[in-house]
């Protein structure tokens, strides 16, 4: 006899028995009797489905690598996930699934889309059949309150013509010549005398305020004067980091839920509309301004930064482009340029703190690179305590660029990116797309996976990047913290040299220093760029002249690390 079916007898038995004892009504006993029996039945079969569905969710787990929940999916734990570190979790059921699985959203929903971190699909999706897998129409709409057709967001003509223009560009001699410029101000007369009156800070919002001022003077032309004495409040820089927050939360949200949240001005979507107009008012601005001078410059002082140049565009009707759309690609920009460099190098400061000999290697490296230098015409002190980085010597700092490469394996400025299939497709690993579904491609996911990266993949050992000293790149299906394919990144070069000459200012003169005491630990925060949450807040060390000689001692003796791998 089934023991479940005697225990549910006995207690219905029970039940009628008490019922009938009990009862003072008039109802004949045996209707009333039959009622509660009803009554109890339904009760322990609703249990007995209850008990059925979470099983039967649960043992999903084990093929899916989530729960699946009837009506809800897997929502419940993406929910969860939300709450805590959607990336980790995201790589434990991607390590789970072998690199490739299917998230299934309420039915109701749109949030269905297949994930991957598997080097061979992204490759297929990124390169190989890339016309057929653009952003698509549910990645442009969900971005266009924020990004409108800017780059980032555009496919076909759209993002081509743009591509085309910031390409020409950013391969310019005259755009290398500008980076450097502005880069030698921003870090000796702004950056340098910031660090040097303050012992606790942010650094994340230090360097934030850097690359805004810099992607602003590269690409409009503009000094927004963001990082200066005192960091003064910027309405701009608070608004947009809204903006992006509650931005990502529609990726996890059904489209109509969102939706439904912005026609009533609610929650996130009220924080998004709010923050999107401190966003334009930036923008507005800075059009406004470049519109005022361009009418006053002559032919001879013309400039050349990318605004410029869409501002002497025509679009296909032969019409100059429209504020509008010279405000998409201020945005942008200013997302390509400000957010990715500044939240690498404060994953790479947090990083280096927990690895001491990778930060001595790299003051090594710099001394050595030092030493090789024609003294001639420089004092002692300009030389060796305060040395302003040539781009000769920048290049030369391949462990450096080591520890930036590993740093971006590890935490990617862009955790997760999506697409959209336009036609029925298989990946490579077996996987097979339904035209019209979403694909999302887990770069943070991809740090983790040892079939891509070997056992050590979660250690931090830049030498993986080393060949005989030299850095060597990796492939960008392996390595995609830059995008690949037609769409990798424009300022992947632009963004290497700012991140080595800013980390080697930093760190020849300072031993940064986790503040212990300033409260939460360092996690990442769900936005479209990986921020910390709660910034970096570091003390800021300064390096003596005998510890820096130190370094130079060791690079006369044949220090043990002789820059190999
Ligand atoms: C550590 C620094 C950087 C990282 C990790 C990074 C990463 C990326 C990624 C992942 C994409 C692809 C985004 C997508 O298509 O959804 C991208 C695109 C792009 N990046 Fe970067 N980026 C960095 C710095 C920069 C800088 C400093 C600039 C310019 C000042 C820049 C300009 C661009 C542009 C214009 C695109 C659009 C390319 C296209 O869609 O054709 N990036 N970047």
């Amino acid at each position: 006899m089934n023991p479940n079916s005697s225990s549910s007898y006995n207690l219905t038995a029970t039940a009628v028995f008490f019922s009938s004892s009990y009862s003072g009504s008039d109802e004949p006993l045996f209707s009333r009797r039959l009622l509660f029996l009803r009554d109890v039945q339904i009760l322990e079969l609703l249990i007995a489905i209850s008990v059925f569905v979470t099983i039967h969710s649960l043992r999903q787990k084990k093929h899916q690598g989530i729960p699946v929940w009837p009506f809800l999916g897997m929502l419940p734990s993406l929910a969860f996930a939300v709450r805590s570190n959607i990336y980790e979790w995201l790589s434990e059921v991607l390590i789970h699934q072998d690199g490739t699985f299917r998230f299934r959203g309420p039915w109701f929903s749109s949030l269905n889309s297949v994930i991957t971190c598997d080097p061979r699909n992204i490759e297929h999706l990124l390169k190989t059949r890339f016309s057929i897998y653009p952003k698509g129409s549910y990645f442009r709409e969900t971005l266009r309150d924020l990004l409108g057709d800017g780059i980032f967001n555009a496919d076909q003509e759209k993002w081509q013509r743009q591509r085309k223009t910031a390409s020409v560009e950013f391969h310019s001699a005259k755009f290398r010549q500008l980076t450097s410029q502005s880069l030698h101000e921003l870090v000796h007369d702004r950056l340098l005398p910031v660090l040097e009156t303050s012992e606790t800070i942010d650094l994340q919002d230090i360097l934030l305020r850097l690359t805004f001022d810099n992607v602003c003077m590269i690409a409009f032309g503009v000094d927004p004067g963001c990082l200066g004495p005192n960091l003064p409040e910027i309405p701009f820089a608070k608004a947009f980091e809204d903006a992006t927050e509650a931005t990502a939360l529609r990726f996890v949200m059904p489209t109509f839920a969102w939706k439904l949240m912005r026609s009533l001005n609610l929650g996130a979507e009220k924080k998004l509309k709010e923050s999107i107009k401190g966003v334009d008012d930036f923008a507005d601005e800075v059009i406004r301004t470049r519109k005022k001078e361009l009418s006053l410059e002559t032919e001879i002082e013309k400039r050349s930064d990318l605004l410029t140049i869409f501002m002497g565009l025509r679009d296909d009707n032969g019409d100059k482009f429209s504020d509008k759309f010279l405000r998409d690609i201020c945005v942008n920009f200013i997302l390509a340029g400000r957010d990715t460099s500044s939240v690498a190098l404060s994953w790479f400061f947090w990083l280096i703190e927990k690895n001491p000999e990778v930060e001595e290697r790299i003051m090594v490296e710099i001394c050595k690179i030092l030493e090789q230098r024609d003294h001639q015409g420089y004092t002692e002190e300009e030389m060796d305590y305060e040395p302003v980085f040539r781009p000769e010597e920048v290049k030369k700092m391949d462990y450096l660029q080591a520890a930036l490469s590993e740093t971006l394996r590890l935490y990617p400025s862009v955790p997760v990116d999506h697409k959209e299939v336009l036609e029925d497709d298989v990946f490579p690993d077996g996987t097979k797309l339904q035209k019209g579904e979403k694909v999302m491609y887990a770069i943070y996911a991809m740090g983790r996976m040892e079939t891509i990266w070997g056992k050590d993949c979660l250690e931090f050992r830049p030498e993986r990047w080393l060949r005989g000293g030299r850095y060597m790149s990796e492939s960008a299906y392996k390595f995609t913290a830059f995008n690949g394919g037609p769409r990798l990144c424009l300022g992947k070069d632009f963004a290497y040299y700012q991140m080595k000459y800013v980390a080697a200012a930093i760190i020849y003169r300072y031993r940064v220093r986790i503040d212990v005491k300033s409260g939460p630990k360092v996690e990442p925060k769900m936005a479209l760029t990986m921020y910390m949450k709660h910034g970096l807040k570091v003390n800021m060390i300064k390096r003596s002249v005998p510890e820096i000689d130190n370094y130079y001692d060791q690079c006369h003796k044949g220090y043990k690390y002789n820059n190999g791998d």
